[in-house]
């Protein structure tokens, strides 16, 4: 019965969207500034479904009233002044207000933090400029503290949209746009581009990593230095493949003389949670895949499939996930 058990696979994968920890659910706030969007959606939604069920049952009620004998409408010329001007124009207005409050509650807060977030054709190009750290699809957060989101796309219109945070804020090519970011747990939360830019659009994802001060403090420390240097023959070996596949005129690497700037900074690609922007956990099997055929998993992505021998690319996913 393949309907039977392609209904149940789509049953469960609905339910999979409700799991407990909800990684990328607006109606999940993990901030003050969605904790509002999330109010005003349900606002919207209560006041839309009472509109709703009202007329549905106006529009019943006309369907089955007689006309009356001298021709006026069955419940008067008031009503229809009283329903279909005053109380629209009420919601109306009441809707207006509600949402000029919530707009001036999202508006960014003063901040000690700021990250620059650059949008690429369908990556996140994630720097720190008080600390000179450039990664990429990952942003990580101290927790309870405001970081102020500075934006701006390199090739075409992005938008970043992280649910449970934040609403959207476009990336333009053309000037540099603002939002802010504040975590008022831990937790990691997943975003993702919500404006068409073409090709793997949808597949443009990015993780924001809240973190304890402290440990956040530390992140930075460790993202400071450069990677260790390869000290052993393997990751010697996967270094020269990296240089002799010419992943270096992409990726830059602080600290090699790999300086690309096309794709991401893979300076500490090995501590990063995902691969190919947030679509692939980073194991060793998906990073090998990744290497090897990356238009399989990613159709349309810019990077070229590779024709490394299997031992080069074996010593290089191992040098990439030296990068710690
Ligand atoms: Cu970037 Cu859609």
């Amino acid at each position: 019965m393949p309907g039977f058990r392609s209904g149940v696979a789509a049953a469960l994968a609905v339910l999979a969207g409700c799991h407990r920890d909800h990684p990328q659910s607006m109606l999940h706030p993990a901030s003050s500034a969605s904790a509002e969007v999330a109010w005003l959606w349900w606002f919207l939604f209560a006041v839309c479904t009472a509109v709703f069920l009202i007329t549905m049952m106006l529009l019943v009620a006309a369907l089955v009233a007689r006309p009356r004998e001298d021709g006026e409408a069955p419940l008067g010329h008031g009503f229809i002044v009283v329903s279909g001007i005053l109380l629209p124009a009420i919601v109306l207005v009441v809707i207006l207000v509600v949402s000029v409050r919530s707009q001036v509650a999202l508006q960014i807060p003063e901040t000690r933090h700021t990250v620059r977030v650059v949008g690429h054709q369908w990556w996140w190009e994630v720097h720190y400029p008080d600390h000179q750290i450039v990664t990429a699809n990952e942003i990580h957060i101290p927790v309870g503290e405001p970081v102020l989101i500075e934006l701006q796309a390199r090739d075409v219109i992005h938008s970043l949209w992280v649910p449970n945070l934040m609403g959207k804020t476009d990336l333009l090519p053309e000037k540099k746009t603002y939002t802010w970011l504040q975590a008022n747990r831990e937790g990691v939360f997943r975003g993702q581009c919500a404006e068409y830019c073409g090709g793997p659009h949808a597949m443009m994802g990015l993780l924001v990593i809240a973190l304890p001060p402290d440990e956040f403090d530390a992140w930075i420390a460790e993202r400071q230095q450069p990677p260790p240097p390869p000290d052993t023959e393997l990751l010697q070996r996967g270094q020269q493949a990296y240089f002799r596949g010419g992943c270096h005129n992409c990726h830059a690497i602080r600290g090699t003389a790999a300086a690309g700037r096309r794709g991401p900074d893979l300076t500490h690609m090995g501590s990063r949670r995902t691969i190919g922007a947030a679509i692939l956990p980073n194991n060793t099997g998906n990073l090998a895949g990744w290497i090897a055929n990356p238009q399989a998993l990613k159709p349309d992505n810019l990077m070229p499939n590779s024709h490394l021998p299997s031992d080069d690319l074996h010593a290089l996913v191992a040098y990439l996930q030296s990068l710690q």
